[in-house]
């Protein structure tokens, strides 16, 4: 292309994206699907590539991240920020109110109210009106440097839209995670055999703080603006600061509302109490303001906190009932979970029968006995909390709750590193859940991908002796399969019962196991199941050094340095390397076929997450791929493959002769029809 013609194809592009964008986030009013927005930025990302002279520092393109931070920069805050001072009845609104009046010695004043976006607080610093600089709160004076991860943030304009601006100026806000990209990661996790995240507002500061701008970009955070700083072309009040930001290309939720009196404040919040569960982000409060600068100022702050400004927050929905019993959990890597056993009990539309306990600290600060009445909340967390114990009802000779000793599963004497909370059993190579942990991820869709042997397969086999480590998984044969016995839990009837393995799946067993060598490094590696090393972790160990010898002669500093890469993560790789009986395993796995280091052939074999869960029908005759290859593109890409058309379908993938009637539903329903050419440009991203 002509270097004219492309710098204009660019400058379309950028404000084809723009106004996507603005659709998406201003107006939550989308016309294309996010996969087609994707493309858009494929096109240009492609176009700079090849004419970089007209990249600019607006452009869409650099929300798509790449940059390494391995120390965020602490800078100090021009402004500074201030926390709110926290409120939970209507008594104390009334105090506030108070307060105000006389502070300014008049009624005549408004409140601006809001949500309280619980997420992390963010400030944006604009020059001629360009992204300069992202700096978290901090600890309110000084901040970390975040403007490359903040960048990937598409409702972070790079550049405002209006001309109307000072030279200079600051918007806050709240950078959040929006339930159902949550959700969504989550489900991920937990299908990769990994911990989900806790609550939406820590996995935003944990993706805030990635030093891999690129993973931050996918996470699709985003910014709530809700507050106009400026030294020159001030605003007269916060709802014009909040008109002005608007303009400028912000995104503001639209849950705020101006507010003449008191009772006005009391009747947003009631309705807000109730009407929040409606949206796709988490707020654990409101915040009410005044609304006039001047009369803010007038006002002041004290040493924390603006006096013109308080948060009302809302009380997290409890309950209380009988603890029954603690068990314990033991996980794959070992480590064991207190788990409280409730009476049945209804929290929040769901009826809740356990709570996790975390470990042995969270009993002590409890002082949990036995039978107590205990107060069950939900508040961000996804998994019920125990948050305190009804006192009156304890009877006077229970008996305090003790932290077991030995492993519930093998009897091998509990261990508590010094600093941890958590206890582990420690003999990882033997106690049966462990062992049987290790073996179900080491056999993941993620990492060997030998799904045809399931977990009572597994357990057969390692009941039977059959295998100990992972590498006796390769010298199994057909006959030590065929016939192998087994036992099968049923939930209905609560019991086992005894089963045998068929030819039919002996074979398959046999030959995906014999599949499984051609598996890429990465995925062997998480396979491994190293303590803390997830898929990720995995990924970027070995393309930073190539193989396995090479990690396992790294020392802690050399591992420490790759991005990402913590000193958890790092103490816990030197550690698995130390143990002489993990080197024979590795040694055993060379001798077996697989491949422990990386093979530049493996490029082309896709294993990605890059359709994240999203469901296709594929229909009709494809010309590149055939449609057994079209399946494994899509599952390899973490897509689902599904049979017909719904409403619950995110693709249909068409060939050439796909019947009209499927065409007809797919279009009557709204889901988008991508050719096999779309779909490749899809997973080559
Ligand atoms: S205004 C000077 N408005 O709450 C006060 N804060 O405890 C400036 N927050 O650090 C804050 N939603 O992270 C304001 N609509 C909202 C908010 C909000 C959430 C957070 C923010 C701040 C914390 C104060």
């Amino acid at each position: 292309m002509e270097a004219k013609l492309a710098a204009q194809k660019i400058e379309q592009l950028k404000r084809e994206i723009d106004h996507h964008n603005d659709l998406y986030y201003q107006k939550s009013a989308p016309k294309i699907t996010d996969f087609q927005f994707d493309l858009l930025l494929k096109e240009l990302i492609e176009l700079e590539k090849e004419f970089p002279q007209f990249q600019s520092p607006d452009s869409p393109t650099q929300r798509v991240g790449g940059t390494i931070t391995k120390d965020f920069e602490s800078v100090t805050h021009k402004r500074r920020m201030f926390s709110l001072d926290n409120t939970y009845s209507p008594e104390d609104l009334i105090d506030f109110d108070a307060r105000v009046q006389r502070g300014l010695g008049s009624t005549d004043y408004q409140y601006f109210c809001e949500q309280k976006f619980d997420g992390v607080a963010l400030s944006l610093i604009y020059k001629n009106g360009l992204l300069e600089m992202a700096v978290t709160r901090g600890d309110g004076t000084r901040g970390d440097n975040i403007t490359a991860n903040a960048k990937t943030i598409r409702s972070v304009p790079l550049k405002v839209k209006s001309d109307d601006i000072p030279d200079e100026f600051e918007v806050r806000g709240e950078v959040v995670m929006p339930i159902s990209v949550f959700e969504e990661i989550n489900k991920g996790r937990v299908a990769a055999n990994e911990a989900p995240l806790a609550n939406p507002r820590n996995a935003t500061s944990g993706t805030l703080k990635m030093q891999d701008s690129a993973t931050v970009a996918k996470r699709k955070l985003v910014f709530h603006a809700y507050s106009y700083l400026a030294d020159s072309g001030r605003v007269n009040s916060h709802s014009e600061g909040i008109q002005k930001l608007e303009q400028m290309g912000f995104y503001v939720s639209p849950t705020f509302k101006k507010c003449n009196s008191l009772d006005e404040v009391q009747e947003y919040i009631t309705i807000w109490e109730q009407k929040r569960k409606t949206l796709d982000v988490e707020t654990d409060g409101c915040v009410i303001k005044i609304d006039n600068v001047a009369q803010q100022e007038e006002l002041g702050f004290t040493a924390k906190s603006p006096r013109w400004a308080i948060a009302y927050k809302y009380k997290a929905e409890t309950v209380s009932t009988r603890l029954n019993s603690v068990s314990y959990q033991v996980g794959r890597t070992g480590a064991v979970t207190p788990v409280a056993n409730l009476q049945p009990v209804h929290l929040a539309g769901t009826t809740v029968k356990r709570a996790s306990l975390h470990n042995a600290n969270e009993i002590e600060r409890l002082d949990l006995r036995e039978g107590d009445i205990v107060f069950v909340e939900k508040g961000g967390e996804i998994i019920p909390k125990i948050t305190g114990v009804d006192l009156f009802k304890r009877k006077a000779d229970a008996n305090p709750i003790e932290f077991i000793n030995n492993c519930p599963d093998c009897g091998t004497e509990l261990v508590r590193k010094e600093g941890e909370a958590v206890h582990y059993c420690p003999n990882e190579k033997a106690c049966p859940t462990q062992l049987q942990g290790g073996f179900e991820h080491f056999i993941h869709r993620n990492a060997l991908n030998i799904e045809s042997l399931g977990p009572e397969t597994i357990k057969g086999l390692i009941e039977s002796g059959k295998i100990r480590t992972y590498a006796d998984l390769f010298s199994l044969t057909f006959d030590e399969l065929n016939g192998l016995e087994f036992r099968v839990y049923s939930d209905k009837k609560g019991e086992y019962s005894s089963r045998s393995l068929q030819e039919k799946s002996a074979q398959n067993i046999v030959d995906s196991i014999k599949q499984s060598k051609e598996t890429p490094f990465p995925r062997v590696l998480f396979g491994l199941g190293i303590r803390h090393v997830g898929k990720t972790v995995a990924e970027k160990l070995a393309d930073h050094f190539g193989d396995i010898d090479a990690i396992a002669a790294a020392s802690f500093e050399e591992i420490e340095a790759v991005a990402d890469i913590g000193s958890k993560i790092a103490e816990s790789i030197v550690n698995y390397f130390a143990d002489e009986e993990n080197m024979v395993l590795i040694e055993s796995l060379k001798n077996a076929g697989l491949k422990l280091k990386i093979d530049p052939s493996d490029s082309t074999q896709i294993t990605s997450e890059v359709l994240g869960g999203n469901s296709f029908v594929i229909s009709g005759v494809f010309h590149t791929v055939s449609r057994e290859e079209l399946k494994e593109l899509i599952e390899a890409n973490g897509g689902k493959i599904l049979s017909s058309i719904s409403s619950k379908l995110n693709y249909l993938v068409a060939g050439d002769n796909m019947g009209p009637a499927k065409r007809q539903k797919a279009e009557s329903l709204g889901i988008p029809i991508i050719t096999e050419e779309d779909f490749m440009k899809m997973i080559s991203k």
